[in-house]
């Protein structure tokens, strides 16, 4: 399965791609022949996505007749099919290409496959929307990806005596939005390159939360940050840089927030035994050869390590009880 992993995915992007999966959602169990006609496919090539899609076990086969698999089912039931369809496409329009420059990116302790991304900018950020398409694959698959495990988030994170969050690197504002929601009181400025603003201002419009919520275009590392906040939120943000950067914006959140504020680190984590979870592992060759000069899924102990020395103390580890590598870490600021 190592050896052919790239043809396994490309079985899997194909089929999301062509629509075999929705067309057995929503017809039921077909014949190759019927599916052949309602993808409008050659016969030779239709018999090559069935012979893969089948041994991968992505649907059934019972004589001529396909049918979904029973996980694909599921994830459909459940409303989380369409996070992974929004994933797989990310990983096969951005991440993919990318990759293939591991080995040179391990070598020069280096993003090497950012060579990749069209467009200017010195890390993926910046050139996403340069390349309207990649903005958008991108954007989808973030908020996907934040939507299967930020109900944890919100439960966890009790914002319910908080007034004021900083959401640093907020994305099209899908945590902020998920956290206003559920805490009326609550205030989040959310901080984002300025060419990612209309992103998060759409989203905050969509949900109706204009009120509450607000964006401000900076560079996390140039800018100043505001101050005055009971919060500070890093979501997926402290896996895109070195442990140095990363030490140094938790400064700036320590700086941000009031006396006995806390500062909340949401995002994959990789085991400090340095030995998985595998998600963990296979996520880290993305981090390493796209988006910055450094990062990875670091250890818990790594995030901890930098909250310390950015003086954050009574450091909480939340391990989520998800498929996916996610935890938060909390630490507060000394009143
Ligand atoms: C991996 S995404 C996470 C988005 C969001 N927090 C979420 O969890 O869905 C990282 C985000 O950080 C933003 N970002 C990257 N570098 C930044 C910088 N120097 N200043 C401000 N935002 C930055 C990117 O534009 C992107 O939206």
């Amino acid at each position: 399965m190592i050896l052919f992993g790239h043809a396994a995915f490309q079985y899997l992007n194909a089929a999301c791609e062509l629509g075999l999966f929705d067309l057995l959602a929503e017809k039921g169990p077909l014949t190759g022949e019927e599916i052949r006609t309602a993808l409008d496919l050659e016969e030779r090539a239709c018999d090559i996505l069935l012979l893969g899609c089948a041994a991968l076990r992505l649907i059934h086969r019972d004589g001529p007749v396909c049918r979904l698999s029973a996980e694909i089912g599921e994830l459909m039931d459940r409303g989380e099919w369409t996070h992974i369809v929004n994933t797989v496409a990310f990983e096969q329009h951005i991440v993919y290409e990318g990759q293939a420059d591991f080995t040179e990116s391990l070598r020069r302790n280096t993003n090497v496959g950012l060579r990749r991304i069209p467009g200017e900018g010195k890390d993926l950020y910046p050139r996403l929307a340069q390349t309207p398409r990649l903005e958008e694959v991108f954007y989808r698959y973030m908020r996907s990806w934040s939507q299967l495990a930020n109900r944890h988030l919100v439960r966890h994170l009790d914002l319910s005596r908080s007034r004021t969050l900083l959401d640093c690197g907020g994305g099209d504002a899908v945590n902020a939005i998920a956290l206003a929601t559920a805490n009326p009181q609550l205030r989040v400025t959310v901080l984002e390159i300025p060419s990612s603003v209309p992103v998060a201002e759409e989203s905050i419009r969509q949900a109706g939360l204009e009120d509450r919520i607000t964006v401000r275009g900076l560079d996390l590392f140039a800018d100043p940050f505001p101050t005055g906040f009971d919060c500070v939120l890093f979501a997926h943000q402290l896996v895109i840089w070195t442990p140095e950067e990363n030490t140094a914006l938790l400064r700036k959140a320590h700086d941000a927030l009031a006396p006995g504020g806390r500062v909340a680190v949401f995002n994959s984590m990789s085991d400090d035994s340095g030995d998985g979870p595998l998600i963990a592992a296979l996520d880290s060759v993305y981090f390493a050869a796209l988006p910055a000069e450094g990062g990875m899924i670091y250890p818990w102990s790594q995030h901890e390590a930098s909250l310390r020395t950015a003086g954050f103390t009574g450091l909480r580890r939340i391990e989520l009880p998800t498929w996916t590598p996610h935890g938060i870490l909390i630490g507060t600021k000394a009143i």
